[in-house]
Order: C-alpha cells, then sequence, then structure tokens
C-alpha cells in the first residue's frame, strides 16, 4: 500500500504493518475531564477508558462468564460468514472502527471474503500498534494500515490511500451503543463519508433483554469492570496529575428501563476533593461521575438510526437466544 500521509501527523513503517498516529487525545483529556468534572452532573467520556491498560481490561472483560456479548457475537458471525461472503465485494478494503484486540475482524478475513487490504482505527494508539502488527504477521498477504485517531471526527482515507477500492466498515462488540442515540447518527454519517459510494458496513449492536442479564454483565463478581471504569481516574492520575484517591470510589452500573440503555458510574465514598491542574472538584459522599452508556436496541430500532444516517439496512441477523445482533448496512445512493 503506498499511502502518501499529511504532513500533521506522525507516521512509523513497522516490519509488518503501516502506522499513522492522528494524535486522537492528548489535549482533549484534560479539556473534557475539566468540562465534565466541573458540569452540574458530572460526567466524563468512555473513550478515555482506552489506553493500553484500559484496552487489556477490556480484553479481560471480555473473557468473563457473565458477559455474553463478545462469545455470542462471535459465534453469530461464524454462522452468518456464508450470508456475508455473499454481501461484500471482493478485494474490498476492511475498516475497523474501534478495533481493540482485533480478534473478531479474524473471522471475517478467515470466512468471508478475499479482503486487500485492513486499515485499523483505535484511539488506543500503542495497543492498537501492537494488535495491528500481530495481525500482519498472521496475514502477510494483507495489507494492514493502523490509525490511531478518533472515530466521531473525520478520517480522510481517500487521501491517503489514493486508489479506489470498494470499502466495507467493521464495527463489531455494540460499541455504537456507547453513543447516544443522535450521536450514534452522527457517527454512523462520518462512517458513511469514510466508507463511500458503493461501500457496506458491517454493525453487532446488543439486543434489549432481560435486565438481570445486563445487570450481571455490567457487574462481574471479579470486579474486572470495576477496575475498567476506575481506569479513567488511573490515567486522570497519571497523565493529567490529578490526586483521585483510588480506594474512595467504587463502579455502579444499572440498566435504565426507560432510555435502554446501562450506565455506568463512579461513586464516591466520602466528601471528598480532587485537584487536577490547578481544578479543584468537590465530591459529596454518594456523588457520581457518569462514565459510560450502552444503548441496547431492537433490531428495528437500529435499523431506523442507521436510515436516518443514510444507510439502507440491507440484512440483520440475531442468535437464537436473541441476545446481540449483526446488521449489513449498505451505503445508500443519495
Ligand atoms: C467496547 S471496545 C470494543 C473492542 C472490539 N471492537 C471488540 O468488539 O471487542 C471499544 C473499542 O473502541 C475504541 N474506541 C472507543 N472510543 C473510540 C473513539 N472515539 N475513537 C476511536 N476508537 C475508540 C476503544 O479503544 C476500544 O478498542
Amino acid at each position: 500500500m503506498n499511502i502518501p500521509l499529511p504532513m500533521n501527523t506522525s507516521a512509523e513503517s513497522w516490519p509488518t504493518a503501516r502506522y499513522v498516529d492522528l494524535r486522537p487525545s492528548s489535549e482533549s483529556f484534560l479539556g473534557a475531564v475539566i468540562s465534565g468534572l466541573g458540569a452540574g452532573r458530572k460526567s466524563l467520556p468512555s473513550k478515555f477508558f482506552y489506553d493500553e491498560r484500559g484496552s487489556r481490561l477490556f480484553d479481560r472483560i471480555c473473557e468473563l462468564p457473565e458477559y455474553y456479548p463478545t462469545r455470542t457475537e462471535m459465534a453469530l458471525m461464524t454462522d452468518i460468514a456464508p450470508e456475508l461472503r455473499a454481501l461484500v465485494p471482493e478485494g474490498a478494503e476492511l475498516v475497523e472502527f474501534g478495533s481493540g484486540s482485533s480478534r473478531k475482524v479474524r473471522i471475517l478475513l478467515d470466512a468471508v471474503a478475499a479482503f486487500a487490504a485492513y486499515v485499523s482505527i483505535d484511539i488506543s494508539g500503542d495497543y492498537l500498534k501492537q494488535m495491528a502488527s500481530a495481525l500482519a504477521c498472521d496475514y502477510p498477504a494483507l495489507d494492514v494500515l493502523a490509525v490511531s485517531a478518533d472515530y466521531t471526527q473525520p478520517i480522510d482515507l481517500a487521501h491517503w490511500e489514493g486508489c479506489s477500492r470498494p470499502r466495507v466498515g467493521f464495527f463489531p462488540g455494540s460499541t455504537i451503543g456507547n453513543l447516544t442515540p443522535e450521536d450514534a447518527v452522527a457517527f454512523l454519517e462520518n462512517a458513511r463519508r469514510i466508507l463511500g459510494p458503493g461501500g457496506g458496513f458491517i454493525v453487532g449492536a446488543d439486543l434489549k433483554k432481560d435486565a438481570g442479564i445486563l445487570h450481571a454483565a455490567y457487574n462481574d463478581a471479579a470486579g474486572v469492570t470495576a477496575a475498567f471504569n476506575l481506569n479513567l481516574l488511573v490515567r486522570i492520575n497519571s497523565e493529567l496529575g490529578g490526586d483521585f484517591d483510588l480506594a474512595a470510589f467504587h463502579h455502579r452500573a444499572h440498566y435504565n428501563q426507560e432510555k435502554g440503555r446501562i450506565e455506568m458510574y463512579l461513586v464516591s465514598d466520602r466528601d471528598q476533593t480532587a485537584r487536577i491542574d490547578g481544578h479543584s472538584f468537590d465530591f459529596t459522599e454518594g456523588e457520581t461521575i457518569h462514565t459510560e452508556n450502552s444503548h441496547k436496541y431492537t433490531v428495528e430500532e437500529f435499523q431506523r438510526i442507521a436510515e436516518r444516517a443514510g444507510f439502507i439496512a440491507q440484512r440483520a441477523w440475531t442468535d437464537e437466544n436473541q441476545l446481540f445482533s449483526i446488521h449489513y448496512l449498505e451505503v445508500s445512493s443519495d
């Protein structure tokens, strides 16, 4: 892959994969923390869970017995691979948004199509480098480009690539559920521009279900989700010079039936003050920081969101227990 890079990015050539750093989070992290903790109802954006440690904690969550989404989505992908094969154009470029461990994409590479290239986009740059490099070693015929970027921002792949293969997007893990429905439409509009005319998009979305199953999945007995949630404060302390007492906050997740979403919080165990970069933030006992939403959609609810963003909802599959859905969307021509 011969990619001319823009001047304001850093690029490294790895023996196995190319890596582009669009510097997604260094300055915006401090700004988001100051504004989120300064608000009447404190919140922090979930995208900041993910440094290398956060990415590894997420991978451990995927292995937990209570966390059904990963194994359900992977089994469903394997089952529907022949049908996906009929929809995906040969020789397409596969663009994964929020690639994490790049584990699920291997099912597409092995069972669905002969992709010419794989573009892996993630905010967690160090982890992305390692995972993209490992994948490139395992698939030596595949051109692999790792892009450290915020996928809610415009990403001009056409400018770098300079050739016009059809693109197929991949957004597994129900990461779409971390966005509000309005932000999901905005994300999908941005993805539609990145994928371009003739593009397809494979998206995993978690289904609405019994609140007990959801509660167990987001409050695991081993406390891995709690450690993942607290990683936000770990990052604030180590990267922004914060002085959060990590032992004085605990994890809470519950299902908000009205909004159809899991809400995750860090709860202050006592009255306390945290300082970050010359700013002070007071917490009362029991006060919360809202750290993540995970929206659950029926097939029809998700299809309406995709159609608002200019996609045609071509196909949808669910597993036999109605836990998870996978959608194939096409970029509409108008
Ligand atoms: C829920 S995990 C899913 C990981 C993997 N796709 C899977 O299905 O197991 C979300 C992934 O998206 C990445 N991510 C979250 N917000 C992002 C953003 N705004 N821009 C780019 N990557 C983001 C995280 O670093 C993480 O790898």
